[in-house]
């Protein structure tokens, strides 16, 4: 290592901007107030018409191929990591193939919730490393608005849409530093009913009394998953670190899954990585799962706050539980 870089980025977001204050409005017992001091959350993009998954990914992608200078043809294998596919068969990610006219790529889906960027790109990397390719768009994008009940306020107010773009390229420059330094990878499916949708799968398919008893969303225990999630990316944190034989002062920014600011801050609390140090977003996105790493990287990329030189720590969690972490120098 430093195998393969991210050698640009990308997002696209609905144009459609929900604010807490039209939740309220949708007849919801909550408040502004409320969502602000216990998420961070003021606002989220939600796709309205014709804004599928496979469009925002192509779009993303789009950016990050222009910024990192591939053509279409280039891209040997595109992974996106997605838990609201456009269709449950096939992949969404051999749809976004054809939208690109990525002709030569291998194209599938993975399936690791908030972890799915973090996954994908591990992925990447490892058939970068195994030789089987040299250029490998990894996404993360979601549309989570149609698969949350928009009658619970318990999840509704946190989720929302978007896609994120990076791609990855074999490093043949001599010496190079530039690159992913190293990565951490866990799950634990012994707590997956914490944060879950029960139906729709094999296990228990689409009836009428799923839909009747509302079976088919998300359903989360916010409390449990809240505290999983803090310990999670603190561990995630630790081992990234110690595998690239850095410190959190060798950190230049730290972006995390952008899931609450809370959990955030704990786990930059933990790291000992100070919150201007920090990439937040989830003011403006919500929580879009697997999307939000790669928006939060194309945006901190487009602030400045991501330079040649820069070493950045990721950090994910998400339903499974799944989490991991990875660091990368640009
Ligand atoms: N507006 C107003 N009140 C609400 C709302 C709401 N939107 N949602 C819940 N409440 C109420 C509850 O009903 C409860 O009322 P009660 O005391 O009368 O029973 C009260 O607020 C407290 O509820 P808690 O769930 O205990 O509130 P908490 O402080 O834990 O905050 C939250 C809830 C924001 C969901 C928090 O638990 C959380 O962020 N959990 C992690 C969720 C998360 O980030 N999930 C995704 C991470 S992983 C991934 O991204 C897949």
């Amino acid at each position: 290592r430093p195998i393969a870089y991210i050698a640009g980025t990308g997002h696209a977001v609905p144009k459609n901007i929900m604010t807490n204050a039209d939740i309220a409005a949708m007849g919801l017992e909550t408040n502004d107030e409320w969502i602000v001091d216990r998420t961070g959350i003021k606002q989220r993009h939600i796709a309205k018409d014709g804004e599928t998954l496979t469009s925002l990914s192509a779009d993303a992608s789009r950016m990050a191929m222009a910024r990192a200078g591939v053509q279409p043809g280039e891209i040997d294998v595109i992974i996106l990591g997605t838990a609201s596919p456009d269709h449950l068969l096939p992949a969404t990610a051999v749809e976004i193939q054809t939208a690109l006219g990525c002709t030569r790529a291998a194209a599938f889906d993975i399936s690791a919730a908030c972890s799915g960027w973090l996954y994908g790109a591990i992925m990447g990397e490892s058939l970068i490393a195994s030789g089987s390719a040299d250029t490998v768009l990894v996404i993360g994008a979601e549309k989570l608005s149609t698969i949350v009940d928009w009658t619970d306020r318990n999840t509704c107010i946190l989720f929302a849409d978007g896609a994120g773009a990076t791609v990855l390229r074999r490093n043949k420059e001599r010496g190079s530093t530039k690159g992913v330094l190293s990565s951490f990878m866990r799950s634990d499916g012994a707590l997956a009913e914490l944060l879950w949708r029960p139906a729709g799968g094999g296990a228990e398919p689409f009836s009428p009394e799923v839909f009747e008893q509302k079976r088919h969303y998300v359903r989360m225990a916010g409390r449990e998953v809240f505290k999983h999630a803090v310990r999670s990316m603190a561990e995630a944190t630790d081992r990234a670190l110690d595998s690239a034989r850095l410190t959190a002062a060798d950190v230049d920014l730290l972006i995390p899954h952008q899931a609450n600011v809370r959990i955030i801050e704990a786990t930059a609390k933990h790291a000992g990585i100070s919150m201007d140090k920090v990439f937040v977003n989830v003011d403006r996105f919500g929580n879009t799962s697997a999307a939000s790493i790669p928006i939060a990287l194309s945006d901190a990329v487009e602030q400045g706050r991501v330079k040649d030189g820069s070493t950045v720590l990721f950090a994910a969690f998400g339903a499974g539980f799944t989490w991991g972490s990875l660091v990368a120098r640009f």
